[in-house]
């Protein structure tokens, strides 16, 4: 089978997907026009005209100019549903997402507005049907702590969090990486590993491998979100094997902030070869042009990727997630070829 077509019918699950990464110009016209905010682009194309990004801290500042116009449960609801109805016409069975509560809070927007339209439509995305399959989208939810803010603001983040602790499966970190390592939030993790949650972080996308060693031994990360620098340090790389710790990468994101000067120079295919539990990704799809089919064939055409090596990720993706250890191997199951 052509590799487009193979990418198209496997099933796949997605890691690595922040909600208010998916917020495309047509809704965010929507929704400010909604809520009564006059935007200082003329039309969508004039918006996308921004999306040209020198490095992670340029996207970051038009993402939460974004986000900022998130402000009731119906717009978060909204939100997660486009994503939701695209994921499903690609054969995203199983879905893992990131909010950013702070984003909102910090606006004003209570952190009940922000969870409760998210996880609205996640169970209604349980009703939604799979292209090929007869079954809708399973999920979970991630909090990332936003690390360019302080530790204290990350704890009382995670005090709101509490009585929506079943709803959350795990806390990450994201934002800003360079000057912000994860040594900065070992006390926040280590009080919400003892409330139960799991832990990841992004680390290793502009910063260098220490902030990887540094999520492993430190906030005990159960993944880690890109890990592209870990390749520098092949004593990292053996023990990220040794513990099997998966590595959620994101390719087009990759590009587009200018984490990898090309594709083809891209570390994923080193890493596959070196017993790293690699899983593909679309992190921010609506700035950085392709969801999550698009992110495997840029990286399979960057990389010569046989469909054997497609089917791999695949099924890293479900052995990386956070399903339970029955579902896993039903959703294994699917990809039986
Ligand atoms: N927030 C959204 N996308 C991100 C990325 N690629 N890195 C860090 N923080 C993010
Ligand atoms: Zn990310």
């Amino acid at each position: 089978m052509k590799t487009e077509e193979f990418i198209k019918t496997i099933p796949k699950a997605e890691l690595h997907l922040h909600i208010e990464g998916t917020f495309e110009p047509e809704l965010m016209f929507k929704i400010a026009g909604r809520n009564g905010i006059k935007l200082k682009y003329k039309s969508v194309d004039d918006l996308k005209k921004a999306y040209e990004f020198n490095n992670l801290q340029e996207f970051l500042d038009i993402y939460y100019t974004g986000a900022s116009l998130l402000k009731t449960e119906e717009d978060f609801y909204d939100l997660t549903m486009e994503y939701l109805k695209k994921a499903a016409r690609e054969n995203i069975v199983h879905t893992e997402i990131f909010f950013d509560p702070q984003t909102h809070t910090s606006r004003g927007v209570p952190f009940a507005v922000v969870i409760n339209g998210i996880h609205r439509a996640l169970k209604d995305g349980e009703k939604l049907r799979v292209k090929d399959h007869d079954r809708g989208i399973t999920s979970k939810m991630i909090m990332c702590f936003l690390r360019h803010l302080s530790e204290d603001d990350a704890f009382k983040t995670l005090r709101e969090a509490i009585p929506f602790k079943e709803k959350i499966i795990a806390v990450g970190l994201d934002s800003s990486e360079v000057g912000h390592p994860p040594s900065k939030f070992k006390n926040v993790f280590e009080a919400a590993l003892k409330e139960g949650f799991k832990t990841v972080a992004h680390a290793g996308e502009e910063a260098p491998s220490e902030y990887v060693w540094e999520a492993i031994e430190l906030l005990k990360v159960s993944r880690i979100d890109h890990g592209n620098r870990s390749i520098s340090d092949p004593a990292l790389i053996d023990e990220i094997v040794r513990r099997e710790i998966p590595l959620t990468m994101c390719p087009l994101s990759n590009q587009k902030l200018k984490v990898q000067a090309n594709l083809a120079g891209h570390p994923l295919k080193e890493m596959m070869d070196k017993g790293v539990i690699v899983t593909v990704n679309s992190d921010d799809p609506a700035y950085f042009g392709g969801y999550l089919n698009e992110n495997y064939l840029a990286i399979s055409t960057a990389l010569s990727l046989s469909n054997d090596d497609i089917y791999r990720l695949a099924k890293n993706s479900f052995t990386a997630s956070f399903l339970d250890y029955n579902t896993k191997q039903k959703m294994l199951q699917l990809i039986k070829l």
